[in-house]
């Protein structure tokens, strides 16, 4: 799978919805996390990248206040109404454009009536931020077309609020700062707390190596209770143990934040204290000895995911045991959790033995046929045309 820069669909289906041509397409990918989850609320860090699997959106400024929406994925023309835009008013995939020109608005930005088609590879519900490559596509958009001088972090902040209060999910800023800052060959060393980004080379494909995505097709959604529990968890954690976020507590601190929460509360924060430092050392790693080091460092990830944070699922924990066993460096689930995907480092030459077993082990195990694929480092979101 590969999104390119192809522009072909969008525009026709731009064409036949809307007529003639618009005023300008947008592209901005889904991403991988290479390390660091459910960091990002915590103000800690987190190394994604963008992926070449990604959203188009071709937009036109209408003089009215309509927003008129199609897909190339079906569904029919959407119409929303800019002046009566407000959370719970739209609803399937409207709610990310809708909630983009709701967040900007919001952000004082003089948002015109517009029409919109989507084209999107980036499969859904996959955990690779098939949602936010939507959000920053369209943010990236409408604020040039708007003329705003919005930059990065305004694009960050308005995505984040169009997914908190108008899509209703709590996440943090890693999938828009991976999708919007993401370069090819890099990978998008994230600092949650004050949102600065360092890139980190990240050749794989250099080292020999290949990510591997299993997409398990088991689908979440942030929007429900599993994400905002674990939340409210690591606030409940910082604020017992007098810290402004987690990211404020060390390893060092463990044994004495041990006494003072409960064990569940407990085990979320390890989740997270350790995750950060595994964040740090994966950074350093790759600067010292590129790619091939990581792999310890992704599966003690996802043994504190699947022990300590408790939101992998027997799909996700059987692609990190088979890669694993069939010759990957290191795998680890990605993203929220839950379902979605894992990602495998596995040496080039072993890739179609690790292909195999991955399926061989779904089938025995009764699952669904998972989708395997790989990625790399892609540039972040842009205009095409
Ligand atoms: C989802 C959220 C992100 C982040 C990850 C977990 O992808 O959108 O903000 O919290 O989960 O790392």
């Amino acid at each position: 799978m590969s999104a390119g820069g192809d522009t072909t669909r969008v525009l026709d289906a731009f064409a036949s919805a809307f007529g003639g041509t618009p005023d300008g397409v947008w592209q901005a990918p889904g991403r991988v996390n290479l390390i660091g989850e459910h960091t990002d609320y915590n103000e800690g860090f987190a190394l994604p990248f963008a992926i070449g699997l990604a959203a188009r959106v071709a937009v036109r400024v209408r003089a009215d206040r309509a927003v008129r929406l199609v897909s190339t994925h079906g569904g029919g023309l959407i119409e929303l109404d800019l002046d009566s835009l407000s959370p719970g008013t739209a609803t399937g995939w409207a709610v990310y454009p809708g909630g983009v020109a709701w967040a900007l608005a919001c952000d004082g930005a003089d948002v015109p009536g517009f029409d919109l088609a989507l084209e999107s590879t980036v499969p859904v519900g996959s955990g690779l931020s098939s949602s936010h490559a939507i959000e920053c596509a369209v943010a990236t958009g409408l604020a040039e077309l708007t003329g705003a001088s919005f930059g990065v972090h305004d694009l960050v902040r308005v995505t984040q609020r169009a997914e908190n209060s108008f899509v209703g999910a709590p996440t943090g800023i890693l999938d828009q700062s991976a999708s919007l800052r993401g370069a090819a060959g890099h990978a998008v060393f994230l600092d949650c707390r004050d949102q600065s980004v360092e890139l980190v080379p990240f050749d794989a494909a250099g080292a020999g190596l290949s990510v591997l995505v299993v997409d398990t097709t088991v689908s979440h959604s942030h929007a429900e209770g599993g994400y905002a529990s674990r939340r409210r968890a690591c606030e409940l954690g910082a604020e017992v143990l007098g810290v402004e976020a987690l990211r404020d507590v060390s390893s060092a601190d463990l044994a004495e934040a041990q006494g003072l929460l409960d064990p569940l509360t407990f085990r979320r924060v390890r989740h997270v204290v350790t995750e950060d430092e595994r964040v740090l050392a994966t950074v350093e790693t790759l600067r010292a000895a590129g790619p091939s080091g990581i792999g310890p460092l992704l599966d003690a990830s996802h043994a504190s995911m699947r022990d300590d944070f408790e939101i992998s699922c027997p799909e996700l924990d059987l692609a990190v045991e088979t890669t694993r066993a069939a010759g990957a460096l290191g795998a680890r689930m990605t993203g929220g959790g839950f379902g979605g995907s894992a990602i495998a480092l596995i040496p080039v030459d072993a890739e179609t033995g690790v292909r195999e077993a991955v399926l061989a082990g779904f089938a025995r195990a009764g699952f669904r046929t998972p989708d395997l694929f790989t990625v790399s480092p892609s540039n972040g979101a842009h205009r095409l045309i």
